[in-house]
């Protein structure tokens, strides 16, 4: 691979969400001779993604607002028309969502690649001369020989057909929400994989313009695809561990906090991924471990299937006896008291709510009668309430049994609460003064922290009764 010219001038990339968005965006600021260009179907995106008002964007991201605003209409664009931007494009990369199928062969474990398909199929039709073409979705093992195949229904893969040739490469996006713009920036490693060295090169040429060499990794394709199955199942695992032991620490009197950093000083072991928690949400491990149990079980790997199956039963179970133990504490009856829920976001940094444990959590809430007000800094009242069919009701009405309301008035959340919920670890919540807050609540008052974030020290002198995820009660009066 010695001597190839670095050819790409133009790049599109097919899906502009949680991944195509930051992941164009960083490329687009680092490499400022190309011009990059996110296409998607959703209109209503596009125009957010161009909007002037940098805070309507689509996705929240720390640090993502300042690269659209510097490179936008710059080298960085956004726009519906698909058929031209594939047309002028070097690279194509395919960033759609590959979610978990609903319906069909497979439902309910294998991963729904028809927009993967369409996105291929687009490009068969739209593409001119040599373009290689790159997987950033999430995939099963062997999609790009889908890729392949539509696309030779159209011509030769980079095989001398001078009219329309293709290279297809699986490179995975291994960023977590949150974290995005510093992941793409600086990322542990990136994976090439693919047979044709050419498409190899120039895909490597093009992260050598901000990454390090070393840390671009080339593998086969399979290798690639199964690679980021495997990153997210282990990911997922730790959490379940962990909670598992949360579990385990509060009856026993043991502190989850001080038996992860236990293990975590274990150089073998390491410390991130230690956090206890309402069980894990965002949009793809779940997703991930689900299509990788389909292809386990469809190679006849029952025993391999099982074992990954109880990471997500498990995860299940967490947010089910955290959402038991808030009932229960109020003797099996939550109708006519009011619960304050901080946070909405499957994490923090993040206006992304797929999956959040906060859905099925208020869901158990609202089912058994309480009257829930919620609060996210990031996610609005109209995204919350997609997940709800119990109607949300207006600020005046005081009697809202079995319905939820969203506030960004933290004071309002707090009046005349029974309880508050922690369920987003965000920065905002550290900074709450509890005994000053809890002077507008209910007695007896209860605050419930499934994330571990709050000390003890800071309630002090404000009488709230406190449960603390991997520790227990803590306090009751
Ligand atoms: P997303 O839903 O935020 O974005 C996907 C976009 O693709 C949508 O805007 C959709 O309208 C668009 N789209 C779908 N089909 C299209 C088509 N044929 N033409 C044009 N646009 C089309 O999804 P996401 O979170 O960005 O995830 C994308 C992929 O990346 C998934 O496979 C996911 O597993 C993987 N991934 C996600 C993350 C993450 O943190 N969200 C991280 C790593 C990998
Ligand atoms: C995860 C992976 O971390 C990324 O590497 C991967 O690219 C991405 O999935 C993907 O494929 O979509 P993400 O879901 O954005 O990223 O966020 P994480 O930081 O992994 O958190 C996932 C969930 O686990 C969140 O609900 C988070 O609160 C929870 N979590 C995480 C814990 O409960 N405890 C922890 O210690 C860490």
């Amino acid at each position: 691979m010695n001597n190839i010219t670095f050819l790409i001038k133009k790049i599109c990339c097919i899906g502009a969400g949680y991944v195509g968005g930051p992941t164009m965006s960083v490329i687009a600021e680092n490499c400022p001779d190309i011009n990059v260009t996110l296409v998607d179907l959703d209109e209503k995106k596009i125009n957010d993604w161009n909007n002037s008002d940098l805070n309507k964007l689509p996705v929240y991201e720390p640090g993502l607002k300042n690269l659209v605003e510097k490179n936008r209409n710059i080298n960085l664009f956004f726009t519906t028309n698909l058929n031209q931007s594939i047309s002028e494009a070097d690279i194509v990369f395919i960033s759609v969502n590959t979610p978990t199928k609903t319906n069909g062969l497979g439902s309910g474990y294998a991963s729904d690649l028809k927009w993967v398909e369409s996105s291929a199929r687009t490009v068969a039709k739209y593409a001119s001369g040599h373009t290689i073409i790159v997987e950033k979705s999430t995939v099963p093992v062997r999609t790009a020989e889908l890729i392949k195949s539509i696309l030779s229904s159209s011509c030769n893969i980079s095989e001398g057909n001078n009219s329309k040739t293709f290279s297809v490469l699986s490179s995975p996006e291994f960023l977590a929400e949150g974290t995005a713009i510093k992941d793409l920036e600086n990322p542990d490693r990136v994976l090439i994989g693919g047979e044709d060295e050419y498409a190899i090169e120039q895909l490597s040429l093009l992260y050598q313009k901000w990454i390090p060499k070393n840390k671009i990794f080339i593998t086969n394709v399979w290798s690639s695809e199964l690679s980021k199955l495997t990153a997210n199942a282990f990911l997922a695992q730790r959490i379940s561990s962990i909670n598992a032991m949360s579990a385990l620490c509060e009856p026993t009197g043991a502190d989850i906090k001080e038996v992860s950093r236990a293990i975590g000083a274990d150089s073998r072991i390491g410390t991130k991924f230690l956090n206890a928690g309402p069980g894990f949400g965002g949009s793809c491990f779940q997703k991930d471990l689900l299509n990788m149990i389909y292809l386990s079980r469809f190679y006849g790997l029952e025993e391999v299937a099982n074992y990954w199956e109880q990471v997500i039963l498990l995860n299940e179970w967490q947010k089910k006896r955290i959402s038991k133990l808030i009932i229960e504490t109020f003797y099996g009856t939550v109708s006519l008291k009011k619960i304050g829920v901080l946070g909405f976001a499957f994490k923090s940094n993040t206006n992304d709510t797929r999956e959040s444990p906060s859905i099925s959590i208020v869901n158990e809430l609202l089912e058994n009668g309480a009257s829930v007000v919620i609060h996210d800094p990031k996610v609005s009242e109209k995204q919350i309430s997609k997940f709800f069919d119990n109607e949300k009701i207006g600020q005046s009405n005081s009697n809202f049994e079995g319905r939820w309301r969203y506030t960004s008035d933290l004071n309002l959340l707090f009046k005349d609460a029974d309880a508050i919920i922690i369920l987003t670890e965000w920065e905002d919540y550290l900074h709450i003064k509890w005994k000053i807050m809890s002077k507008l609540m209910r007695k007896p008052s209860w605050l419930f922290d499934t994330r571990g974030i709050v000390e003890e020290e800071k309630l002090n002198g404000s009488n709230i009764n406190f449960w603390r995820v991997g520790k227990g009660f803590i306090k009751t009066t």
